[in-house]
């Protein structure tokens, strides 16, 4: 089927940026419109590839041509002016997780969102919610006969400046084990209290000007009365790692991965392989609520990554306080 084309800018030129952009310079009836990079120059750079001209603002872009909508592909302190001047002028946007560093400033955009621009579309980048395997699970649990959940996101310490520094990244629980809060809320329900235990083993060993917690720990109560526990570290050597999501039920076990999704019952066990790709999806999802104004397949909005955000800073909280927070 042949589609109107839909104008879409791109905010940030690293790699995700990248991810998005060849996802999008692939899909039928969609032009990559312009790019916005910390310099104009990089902005340029960056959009050659896309035949797309770059940009130093948002503001800049969106005052040159009109925009159907906007990805926006920055580290987690770089959020604020972007979506706020977005949200002024109506546009809708497609943000990365983490929302922020913290929980305050995302909640002060959800609620410009509400004064300026309550019908704005909006999706937030947590694409394992995209997948088959992860539809199965919304499907056959049920948050009363959940006993508990147990996760992980095991691995080495990214290579970019920025996610060493709490300051900039909000950490490994808020820039990276936020997709399995995400799951984990998207499965079974909301997080009643969090009680997180965090600690730096070997800050400095390899990597200079490192402040990030390098391992963490965090107990969730859940308003089911599920207990779930999701453990972090980015102490491991690079390419060694595993991350999942485990649910531990009356009816049986599940054990999701990125890659696989295995069901333990009574009868047996077998594994489901995950063959679809979640991010195309989440565009598909994306730019089909832009085209129609249907917005039932954008599966995390900004006001729901909102509470994902609540949980992983208020995890922070908890190992810096010592004491078990309740949301
Ligand atoms: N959903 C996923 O699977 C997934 C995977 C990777 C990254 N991400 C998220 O995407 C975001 C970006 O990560 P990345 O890996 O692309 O980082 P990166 O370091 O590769 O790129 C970040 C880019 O943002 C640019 N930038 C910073 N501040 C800016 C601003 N104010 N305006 C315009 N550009 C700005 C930088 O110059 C850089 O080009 C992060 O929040 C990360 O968590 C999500």
């Amino acid at each position: 089927m042949r589609h109107v084309t839909l104008k879409i800018g791109i905010v940030g030129t690293g790699w995700f940026a990248g991810k998005h952009a060849d996802i999008l310079a692939k899909t039928d009836g969609v032009e990559i419109a312009g790019v916005v990079g910390s310099s104009k120059n990089k902005g340029e750079v960056f959009g050659i590839r896309y035949d797309a001209p770059g940009y130093e603002s948002v503001f800049q872009m969106a005052d040159s041509q009109k925009l159907d909508g906007v990805y926006i592909c920055v580290p987690p302190m770089a959020h604020g002016e972007i979506e706020r001047e977005l949200i002024e002028r109506g546009i809708p946007f497609l943000v990365e997780k983490p929302l922020g560093t913290d929980a305050e400033l995302p909640q002060d955009i959800l609620g410009f969102i509400r004064l300026k621009s309550p019908e704005l579309i909006t999706s937030v980048g947590y694409h394992f919610r995209y997948q088959d395997n992860v539809a199965r699970l919304q499907e056959v649990l049920q948050p009363g006969r959940i006993g508990m959940a147990t996760g992980q996101w095991m691995g080495d310490m990214p290579q970019a400046k920025w996610w060493r520094r709490q300051e900039q990244s909000g950490g490994q629980f808020i820039e990276q084990t936020t997709h399995i809060v995400d799951l984990l809320r998207y499965c079974a329900g909301e997080v009643e209290e969090v009680h997180a235990v965090y600690a730096s083993r070997f800050p400095e060993e390899e990597w200079e000007r490192t402040n990030v917690h390098d391992i963490g720990t965090v107990t969730l109560k859940m308003k089911s009365g599920a207990v779930a526990n999701i453990s972090n570290t980015c102490v491991l050597p690079p390419g060694v790692g595993k991350a999942g999501l485990s649910f531990y039920t009356r009816e049986g076990l599940w054990e999701w991965t990125p890659s696989e999704l295995k069901e333990v019952g009574v009868d047996g066990e077998r594994v489901l392989a995950e063959k679809s790709d979640p991010y195309v999806r989440q565009t598909e999802a994306f730019l089909h609520a832009l085209r129609t104004g249907d917005v039932s397949g954008i599966r995390s909005d900004y006001e729901d990554a909102c509470k994902t955000q609540e949980v992983t800073f208020t995890a922070l909280q908890s190992a810096l306080s010592g004491r078990s927070i309740k949301l």
